[in-house]
């Protein structure tokens, strides 16, 4: 079914490429050119973006080889080489495609050494490295077995980033294996963790429960990491709760917010608390305010953490205030997967796979974030700290009409690339006066997050109350809830 369905795709992209001659686009004109599956995107004065690549099986993680192809993890199939002819600007096209690695259970995380001869990519239950050769797109060995015992439901990406600034430390993210997965309260479960491995000492496999250098719990679903340039700082953009209830009553529509969070640094020198029970992000208790007027009986901001359910002595506003809340926050439900900066740590790109949890759809959008000196320009209480790139024109066609970004990839030119698993296809975004998309900075232009959004969610508060009977609250999680939660692995 799927390969009719790939054949099916291909042979209509095909069409449509011959039925496109021609079109002028960043300055350049391009022939052939794809028509995107579903609309064109709807792109940020200043920018371009445009179709490279369509009919790929569900591609996640992406990420250029030292020879200029494009590995994109497929999920569900494996790793595929896609050739570029690069005629310069936006007008890139697929030359070839090869299979790299026929694996069905790889499914998001992929990684290349700095050498660009060891590939790297995940399951839900193994990391796996081979020996990769660029020139000829193929492995050169057996898979090895880096890390295992990461199995899990629901939320089953293990997101993986190469540290440049401490070589051979790997992170790897590991979410939780349900909406409210009570076993992450435990730090020996492993579960909604973040982790850092040596690569340059080991002696056998790492298991992820008991090894590695802890760098956050309490961490949802951290599907997204990238390690700032300057500072080496980690960050990660976290998928929050679905369903959330507080106080009997259902505000789930904005609430929580999605997350940025600073996961602290892997060179040695210890955040408070890294590596022990200090940092603890909240989960499955504490989650963050979007909108902070929605939550009764709260009495802190937008970006701090409340309780979960009905206030008591274990779990209350006092002790989610004493955890570490996030350096950002996002709407509710947009669903961060990647994030990705520019080499000068000015801005830190980040893909919104888009909500299911919402009546009125959010997310399905590429955003960027200003960064100086290491850390957000805007502060932790901002509801305008990401500016969109580009997005789908109508969300309300969403999610079945829309595109859904998920990886992020630069190129050698400064190029930004972008999957869409839900449509099959990739993105480039490049700026519309031909410099390069890594010098955004300060000077970030686009569209500020429309204020207008997040208050016509709160007016549509009373008809997500009617489904108060799935909302999530500890202990008391409905079969609803769990339902949707194991929809989530879907993000
Ligand atoms: C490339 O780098 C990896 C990871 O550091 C290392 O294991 C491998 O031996 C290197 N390969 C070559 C050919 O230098
Ligand atoms: C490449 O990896 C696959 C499994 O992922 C393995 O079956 C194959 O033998 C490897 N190729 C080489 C040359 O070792
Ligand atoms: C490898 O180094 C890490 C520190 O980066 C340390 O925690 C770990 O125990 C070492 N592993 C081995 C097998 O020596
Ligand atoms: C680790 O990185 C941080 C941030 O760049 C820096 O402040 C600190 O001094 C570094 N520690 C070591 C041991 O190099
Ligand atoms: C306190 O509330 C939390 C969250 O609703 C719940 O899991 C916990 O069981 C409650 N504890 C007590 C002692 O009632
Ligand atoms: C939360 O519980 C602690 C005791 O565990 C208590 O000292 C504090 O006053 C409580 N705060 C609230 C807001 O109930
Ligand atoms: C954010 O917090 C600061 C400090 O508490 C406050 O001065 C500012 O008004 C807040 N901004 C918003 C948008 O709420
Ligand atoms: C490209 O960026 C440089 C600064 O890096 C700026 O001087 C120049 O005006 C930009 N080019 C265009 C076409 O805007
Ligand atoms: C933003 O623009 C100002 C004025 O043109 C310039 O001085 C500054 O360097 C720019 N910042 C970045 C990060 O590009």
């Amino acid at each position: 079914m799927k390969n009719l369905a790939t054949a099916a795709a291909l042979a209509l992209s095909a069409l449509l490429t011959n039925a496109v001659a021609q079109s002028s686009i960043g300055g350049a004109t391009c022939s052939p050119t794809l028509t995107a599956k579903s609309a064109a995107p709807s792109v940020a004065d200043g920018y371009v973006a445009r179709l490279v690549a369509n009919g790929l099986t569900k591609p996640r993680g992406i990420k250029f080889d030292s020879q200029g192809a494009l590995l994109v993890v497929e999920s569900g199939v494996g790793i595929t080489a896609l050739s570029l002819v690069d005629a310069g600007q936006s007008c890139l096209s697929v030359g070839s495609k090869r299979t790299v690695i026929s694996n069905p259970d790889l499914n998001h995380g992929i990684e290349l050494s700095t050498n660009g001869s060891t590939l790297y990519a995940s399951t839900s239950d193994v990391l796996y490295s081979w020996e990769y050769s660029p020139q000829s797109q193929t492995n050169t060995s057996q898979p090895r077995v880096l890390i295992n015992q990461m199995a899990g439901t629901d939320h089953t990406t293990r997101t993986l980033v190469l540290s440049k600034h401490v070589p051979g430390m790997i992170v790897v993210a590991r979410g939780s294996t349900s909406n409210l997965d009570l076993q992450a309260e435990d730090l020996s479960s492993g579960i909604s963790q973040v982790k850092a491995f040596n690569l340059n000492n080991m002696t056998e496999p790492y298991t992820y429960t008991n090894d590695g250098l802890l760098l956050g719990w309490g961490l949802r679903n951290e599907v997204g990491i990238a390690e700032e340039p300057i500072t080496g700082a980690i960050y990660g953009v976290e998928n929050s709760v679905d369903e959330l209830e507080r106080s009997g009553q259902d505000i789930h529509q904005d609430n929580p917010g999605e997350e940025l969070n600073f996961l602290g640094y892997l060179n040695g020198t210890a955040t408070p608390g890294q590596g022990g029970q200090g940092v603890n992000y909240g989960y499955p208790s504490c989650f963050s305010a979007w909108n902070a007027a929605d939550v009764p009986d709260f009495t802190g901001q937008t970006g701090q953490q409340f309780a979960i359910g009905d206030q008591n002595s274990t779990v209350n506003d006092t002790i989610c205030a004493s955890l570490q809340a996030p350096r950002l926050v996002f709407q509710a439900h947009m669903a961060p997967l990647d994030i990705l900066f520019n080499e000068q740590g000015t801005a830190a790109w980040v893909t919104f796979h888009g909500s299911w949890d919402r009546t009125d759809p959010v997310g399905y959008k590429l955003s960027v974030i200003e960064f100086a000196n290491g850390e957000p320009v805007q502060p932790s209480n901002s509801t305008t700290a990401a500016i969109d790139i580009v997005s789908n024109a109508d969300n309300s066609k969403c999610p079945g009409g829309c595109f859904r970004p998920v990886g992020l990839a630069w190129d050698s030119q400064g190029r930004l690339f972008m999957s869409s698993d839900a449509t099959g296809e990739i993105f480039v975004v490049l700026r519309a006066d031909g410099n390069s998309t890594q010098s955004v900075g300060s000077n970030a232009t686009g569209t500020l997050p429309d204020q207008a959004a997040s208050s016509s969610g709160t007016g549509t508060a009373a008809s997500g109350s009617a489904t108060s009977s799935s909302v999530a609250s500890v202990g008391g999680m409905s079969l609803l809830a769990v339902l949707f939660g194991v929809l989530a692995f879907l993000v």
